[in-house]
């Protein structure tokens, strides 16, 4: 009786995932992505940027990551953490992110910018 009743209820389960999982195929994979990013720079850039929507950063000298965007396009920013040219900046440790890292940061860094993109 009991493992029956599991069994449904997993069934049930399995359902509603796939069926979100079909109304919003593009989006859930964008969003997807920008969360794996945002997790990338809590962990690694946190300590000194503002990473979210408010607050200020760290280390007063980082910029906030809401307000890269006024000063070049988000998709610059790209080639620069797959090569690790960021870490021109003297109190920037050298970070170099495989190329899917490097997607899911800047699509979490486009979806932040408070400033309409300059690109
Ligand atoms: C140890 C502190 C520290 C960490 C960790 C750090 N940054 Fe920075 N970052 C700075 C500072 C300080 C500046 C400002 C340097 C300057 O203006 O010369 C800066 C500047 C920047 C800039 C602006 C560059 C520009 O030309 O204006 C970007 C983009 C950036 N950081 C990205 C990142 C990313 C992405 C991460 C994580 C992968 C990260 N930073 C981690 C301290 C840090």
């Amino acid at each position: 009786m009991h493992g029956w009743a599991r069994c449904e209820a997993l069934a049930v389960a399995i359902v509603v995932l796939l069926g979100a999982g079909f109304s919003l195929p593009a989006m859930a994979a964008e969003k997807g992505l920008a969360d794996k990013g945002e997790v990338l720079v809590r962990e690694n850039c946190s300590r000194c940027h503002a990473i979210g929507l408010t607050g200020d950063s760290p280390n007063s000298a980082a910029p906030p990551f809401r307000t890269l965007s006024s000063k070049y396009p988000i998709e610059n920013l790209a080639e620069a953490l797959a090569e690790g040219i960021v870490s021109g900046h003297p109190d920037m440790p050298i970070f170099v992110f495989s190329p899917h890292a490097v997607d899911a940061i800047v699509a979490y860094l486009k979806s932040i910018q408070v400033d309409a993109p300059a690109n």
